[in-house]
């Protein structure tokens, strides 16, 4: 088993790092980087959707909410929804796309929730890691991600793939809607493997004082806004995952409607800044108001807006387009939440309770 862990000690933290190669497996053959045109070979004569709706369950369904405010920057309405409770209580489908993001292509939840829409007439595309799945099969189309084999639980390399693989589905099927934006997004693209590469070759150091430092507080909250918001939601359900922490992670805005009744001076709250738009700046005053009850502040941010006065500890990643920051905060996300769990013995590969792939409802 050493062997298959190329020296790392977990398969957590190999696949943490192959993302800089698991991202280029991605985009390879997909993106011009002179015209700026983006194709999907896979999806075919897959046609611009009227509307589309994302169906995932866990780590899938922050990357299904990331693709749905995507589809909608461009002009398509879109919705993601649990897969859990789409099936329960199918929405009507009108001349939707329903798009199920599932790495393994064998959750019971979002397989049965495609089997609904299809039910209802409507037509599915499954984007996902294993060639063959019964997600790939049973799907009138299919995207794959390919991330090469995820052995750790807790899914890092595949979520990076599945935010990528989104993004590149949509400027193939809704090409030409702002052009100046698409050629940002792809020349972003082709920089993402190196960036990410450097957050891994730059963070460690910082991170292990940091993770010493936290370690032990009541609970540890996530925020964010924007493509961040998913970013945050992400965060927490990976801390929690394998530090078997109290952790949670909300859209920064909702804090004030319950959460910032939680936060006192022993929970640690990470917030998420990337680029300087109403998100960004919206952020800084949710921060304020965690600052004031006293909660520690790491702000893991691209360093475009100001931060320092806000925070206890500034973590840096590159600067990089709008769409693809998050991205980058994320990874380091997953080198926080691996950093705690290795602090606190936990089984990091194979967390208590949790399985890889959930075949029941
Ligand atoms: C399980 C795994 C999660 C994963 C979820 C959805 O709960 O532990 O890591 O995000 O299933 O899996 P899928 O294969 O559909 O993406």
């Amino acid at each position: 088993e050493q062997t298959g862990k190329s020296g790392y000690e977990h398969f957590m933290l190999k696949e943490i790092h192959e993302q800089p190669t698991a991202l280029r497996q991605c985009l390879s053959g997909r993106l011009d980087r002179l015209s700026g045109d983006v194709t999907v070979e896979d999806i075919g004569d897959l046609e611009t959707p009227v509307r589309v709706q994302l169906v995932a369950c866990g780590t899938s369904y922050h990357a299904a909410l990331y693709g749905a405010q995507r589809f909608r920057e461009v002009g398509i309405p879109a919705q993601a929804f649990l897969a859990s409770e789409y099936a329960t209580a199918p929405p009507p489908v009108d001349e939707s796309l329903v798009i199920g993001v599932t790495q393994s292509g064998e959750t019971a939840d979002t397989l049965s929730a495609l089997r609904a829409a299809k039910g209802r007439g409507a037509e599915t595309l499954a984007v996902t890691n294993v060639v063959g799945s019964t997600a790939a099969r049973e799907c009138d189309h299919v995207m794959y991600i390919r991330s090469g084999p995820e052995i750790g639980v807790a899914a890092t390399k595949t979520f990076s793939s599945q935010l990528v693989s989104l993004s590149l589905l949509i400027e193939s099927v809704a090409p030409g809607v702002d052009s100046e934006r698409t050629r940002a997004l792809v020349e972003s693209l082709w920089r993402l493997a190196g960036n990410v590469q450097s957050v891994l070759d730059n963070s460690l150091d910082d991170i292990e004082e940091l993770v010493d430092e936290l370690s032990g507080s009541d609970a540890y909250f996530f925020i964010g806004r924007g493509y961040n918001a998913p970013v945050a939601l992400e965060g927490a359900l990976k801390f929690k995952e394998i530090t078997y922490e109290h952790a949670e992670g909300f859209p920064a805005g909702e804090l004030k409607h319950g959460p910032l009744a939680l936060v006192t001076e022993n929970t640690p709250v990470f917030a998420l800044v990337t680029g300087d738009d109403a998100a960004a700046r919206k952020t800084l005053g949710n921060i304020k108001e965690v600052q004031a009850r006293g909660a520690p502040v790491v702000v893991v941010t691209d360093g475009v807006l100001e931060v320092e006065r806000f925070a206890d500890v500034v973590l840096r990643v590159p600067e990089t387009d709008g769409l693809v920051g998050p991205l980058l905060v994320n990874v380091q996300l997953q080198l926080i939440a691996y950093e705690m769990a290795a602090h606190l013995n936990r089984e990091i590969d194979k967390p208590r309770n949790l399985a890889k792939s959930v075949t029941v409802e």
